[in-house]
Parts: C-alpha cells; structure tokens; sequence
C-alpha cells in the first residue's frame, strides 16, 4: 500500500472546482420535502420560521411561492379548531387539511402533496390514537387512521404518511385506499419513528403535545436498531411504497442500515428540534446556519436516504 510522501489526500482538496468534480454525494432541492401547518388563523413563528402556520388562503399562496423556487413536494400537518377524544378532525371531509388539499390541489397542480396520517393534532388528549383507559388502543386507531388517509386522498393527497406508529396500520391503509379506488396511491410508511425528544418544537407548533404520559408505549426506543428493521420489514409486507427513518441526525446508523437492507426509496426527517439546535446556535452567533444545515442534510443524504423531509428546504431553494 502506497503511503506519504506518495500519497496526499489534500491533492484533491485545493479548490472548490476539484472538491465538486470529486464530492461524492450531493444535495439537490428534487429530493427534499417541506412540512407546511395549517390551521384556522396564520401564525408566523419568529424564532423558527418554518414552524409558523398558515391559513387555507395564505397557504395557497406560500405554495405557489414554493413552487416558484423549485421545492418539489411539501408535507402537510392540520391544527384543528376543535379536537375531541376521538380525533375526528382528521378524517372530517371539512377538516383544515382536506380544505387545504382541495385549494392546493387547484392552485398547485405540478406540487406533490403529501399528508401527514396521525391523530395527536386532532385528539383532545394529544395521543397518537383512541384511548382505553391511559392506553392507546392499536386496532381501534387503525381504522380511524385508515379512514383519515382515505379523506386525504379524495381531497387531492398524492402520497399518505402515516406517522402514527401503530401496529398494522399500513395494511389498514391500503386496504382502505384500494377498496376506494386509490390503489395508485403511494404510502410513504414513518416505519422507525423513534420516541424522541427532538419533537419539541413541533409540538408546540402543532399544539400535539401529549396531555398524560408520553408516546413510549407506540414510538420506537431510541436504543434500537435491529427493532427498527423488523418495523421496516413488517411494512414493507403491509404493502408501503417508501420507508422513513426518524429523527435523522440521532440515528444516521439506522438511516444506513435500511438503506442496506431494503430496496425500497428510504426517507429521512430531518425533524423540528433538529432545525432548532442551529437555528438557535446561529442566532446566538454561535454557528453559521446555512453551512451548519447543508452539512446536516448532506450527513442525512450520505448514510443513504433517497428523500429528506426538511424544514431548510425552502431556504436550500435559495442557497444552491
Ligand atoms: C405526528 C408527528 C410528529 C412529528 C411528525 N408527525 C410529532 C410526534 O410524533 O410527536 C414530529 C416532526 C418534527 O418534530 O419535526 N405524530
């Protein structure tokens, strides 16, 4: 083996030019997904913009805005006016995301739009599915979640992302996306969702913060890896189109070990406390955001997702 003063490694590092010709892996705006929030009213959120909320009206126009930049597909999260113990919010053909499909769909034809299919933003209690006595009752929750992407895709959902973490609630879903004609519809699988405390901001925003206990008894143990390839492989066979991985930053070896193991398109979330850590480093001067957030996606794109769901992609628009 050919070792120094043969070899230099810096060779190859003296200029952006050759860094490019020789970068092994790239980031381009085609693979990103930007998450929107919906709700009654627009809320802009100062400290972590991407967080802020809009209102059915004012979000057609971020839409066509996004559109404009080249952001591919965007991710939607509903903050309904009124929840209750069922959260039937979510699959209410009035509901705010099937309102915002609906406008979407007509103002924003070329943009994929994917749903978010979850209960805790609908639920008075913020868990992630219907309760019998503290627990969340799986088989129950499946048919509402069914239910739910069903209404999503009569409203104009192109793909469905269940991020509940039931168990068998793909199978419910395409079972009850084929028998009402939707066989055509992708489901973008949230297959090893961890139980993370990198949820937090987005909690906040989307007011989806359980009001008892924690999500422990669904969400994955963030100590596991071999758990989450089971998750995968039980999708997988319920019929999922693309598995994701979340968080992304705290388990790029899982991220990796999917993408090793399954052929499938895999997707990471680069997720809300993610975006926080460097939004607040950077505003306290401590870091630089665009550098730190190009880093992060390029990290989450080398340990091997296809698609990154991102709150920087709107800004990535403009910094590539
Ligand atoms: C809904 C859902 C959550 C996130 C995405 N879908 C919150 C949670 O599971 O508590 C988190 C996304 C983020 O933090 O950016 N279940």
């Amino acid at each position: 083996m050919s070792t120094f003063p043969l070899t230099r490694l810096r060779r190859l590092r003296s200029s952006g030019a050759l860094r490019s010709l020789v970068r092994e892996t790239r980031l381009d705006l085609d693979s990103l997904v930007y998450p929107l929030f919906v709700g009654p009213t627009t809320q802009p959120n100062e400290a972590l913009p991407a967080l802020g909320r809009f209102s059915v009206d004012d979000l057609v126009a971020e839409a066509e805005e996004l559109r404009g930049l080249g952001v591919p597909a965007v991710i939607l999260f509903g903050i309904p006016d009124e929840k209750d113990e069922q959260g039937s919010g979510a699959w209410d053909d009035e509901g705010v995301v099937q309102r915002a499909l609906r406008a979407l769909r007509a103002s924003a034809p070329s943009l994929v739009l994917v749903t978010d299919v979850c209960l805790c933003e609908y639920t008075s209690h913020g868990h992630c599915g219907v309760l019998e006595g503290e627990e969340v009752a799986n088989d129950a929750t499946i048919e509402l979640l069914a239910r739910t992407a069903v209404s999503h895709v009569e409203a104009g959902a192109d793909v469905v992302a269940p991020s509940d973490m039931m168990d068998g609630r793909v199978a419910a879903i395409r079972g009850a996306l084929d028998d009402a004609g939707f066989g055509a519809t992708p489901i973008l699988s949230y297959a090893a969702k961890y139980a993370s405390a990198f949820y937090g901001p987005f909690r906040e925003a989307a007011e989806s913060a359980p009001a008892f206990g924690d999500r422990r008894g669904y969400q994955m143990d963030p100590a596991n890896v071999r758990e989450a390839l089971r998750e995968c492989e039980l999708d997988v066979a319920e019929g999922a189109d693309a598995l994701m991985v979340k968080p992304a930053l705290p388990n790029l070896d899982v991220i990796r070990a999917v993408r090793e193991r399954f052929d499938l398109p895999v997707a990471a979330y680069n997720v809300s406390g993610e975006y926080a850590m460097i939004k607040a480093a950077s505003a306290s001067g401590w870091m630089d955001e665009r550098q730190a957030a190009l880093e992060s996606l390029t990290a989450i794109k080398r340990a091997g997702a296809d698609l990154v769901v991102t709150y920087w992609a709107k800004d990535v628009a403009s910094w590539l």
